[in-house]
């Protein structure tokens, strides 16, 4: 059966020059490479330039991902931007980007999600292009997290940094298989419940401010390992998959032991994982998009590949895809 699939044309990613070592911070706050390295893996990140935005870093990784498709930005018709540090409360931070490209067609929105916004805004692409409304679609993460860490606070500002990740999507026709490239599934959860335990203590409506980023990491740690597994293998079953199909797992970059764990779980071995948190830390809804680029331009990731896309952030929100690249 004839059915049409959002299949990746290419991918980009920009990351801010200045990076700031664990070394550094360890003069800043009381903490130590040590204590950062094994608690995380996490070595280095990169933090936005002043009068770098959001919508900077998402439009050079965008540019790249444009490029490596071969997509003329007059063919596009959407533009999605996940991201949780948007330029401002509002316009939309896509629009931006709309703009920034020289893009005068189509719609752009942003999605938000925190760390599980990629997989959110791949999602909502992949609606619009299966029922055939549109035909290409740029799906963007994008932070700029350095803006809402509070810098004292060590249990936080060590973990985040700034970057962005971009992927192309085109409408093609697929035979209804594993076998397609393209979006074989996507597995969206949230759970509101969990507010408290991560989230960010300001906002337009509450304070009036942009707020700054607090979280409960070791209750957040309990919760990620068992929702990223089990969301995964929802991902994988929806694809009529199983994790032995599995070229490459790109997860959510937040530590090291959760993508351990989560992998462990599934029943992927860890030289099936892309890893990119030791030099770029928790860059949220980026994360993944970053991972994915860095694996298709280091030749890791190659046509036809099956890739398992997962993430989970604030809310709880948390998802996972099948993408045969
Ligand atoms: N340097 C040194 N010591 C520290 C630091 C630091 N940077 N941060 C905390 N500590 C101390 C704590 O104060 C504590 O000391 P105590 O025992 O004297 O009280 C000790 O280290 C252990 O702290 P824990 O919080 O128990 O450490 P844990 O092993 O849980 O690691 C971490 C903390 C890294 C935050 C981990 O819990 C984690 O990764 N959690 C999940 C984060 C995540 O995935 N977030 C989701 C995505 S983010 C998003 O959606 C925006």
């Amino acid at each position: 059966m004839s059915i049409r699939r959002a299949v990746a044309l290419g991918s980009g990613s920009y990351l801010p020059e200045r990076i700031l070592t664990n070394a550094e911070l360890s003069r800043t706050v009381d903490t130590t490479d040590e204590w950062i390295q094994t608690r995380t893996g996490i070595r280095q990140r990169h933090i936005a330039a002043d009068g770098e935005f959001t919508s900077d870093l998402a439009t050079a990784a965008a540019r790249q991902a444009l490029e490596m498709a071969g997509l003329d930005i007059g063919a596009l018709d959407l533009i999605v931007v996940a991201t949780a540090t948007p330029d401002q409360t509002f316009p939309s931070t896509a629009t931006r980007v709309q703009h920034n490209l020289g893009m005068t067609q189509g719609f752009a929105f942003d999605v938000q999600a925190v760390c599980s916004g990629f997989v959110y805004a791949l999602s909502v692409a992949a609606q619009y292009i299966e029922t055939g409304k549109i035909t290409n679609a740029l799906v963007i993460g994008a932070e700029t997290f350095s803006r809402i860490l509070d810098w004292t606070d060590r249990t936080t500002c060590v973990l985040f940094g700034d970057g962005a990740g971009a992927v192309v999507l085109q409408g093609r026709d697929g035979e209804g298989t594993k076998d397609d490239r393209g979006i074989l599934s996507t597995e969206l959860r949230s759970d509101g419940a969990h507010n408290a335990l991560l989230y960010v203590d300001g906002g337009p409506s509450s304070t009036g401010t942009a707020g700054l980023l607090r979280m409960r990491g070791k209750e957040v740690f309990r919760h990620a390992v068992s929702n990223l597994a089990a969301i995964g293998d929802e991902a994988l079953k929806s694809a009529g998959a199983t994790s032995d199909d599995v070229d490459w797992v790109v997860p959510h970059q937040a530590n090291h032991r959760i993508i351990e764990a989560t992998a462990r779980k599934v029943g992927i071995p860890m030289e099936q994982v892309i890893l990119t948190v030791s030099e770029h830390g928790n860059t949220s809804a980026a994360s993944i998009p970053l991972a994915l680029d860095q694996g298709v331009r280091d030749g890791r990731i190659t046509p036809g590949n099956l890739l398992l896309l997962e993430a989970m952030g604030g809310g709880f929100t948390w998802g996972a895809a099948a993408l045969r690249w």
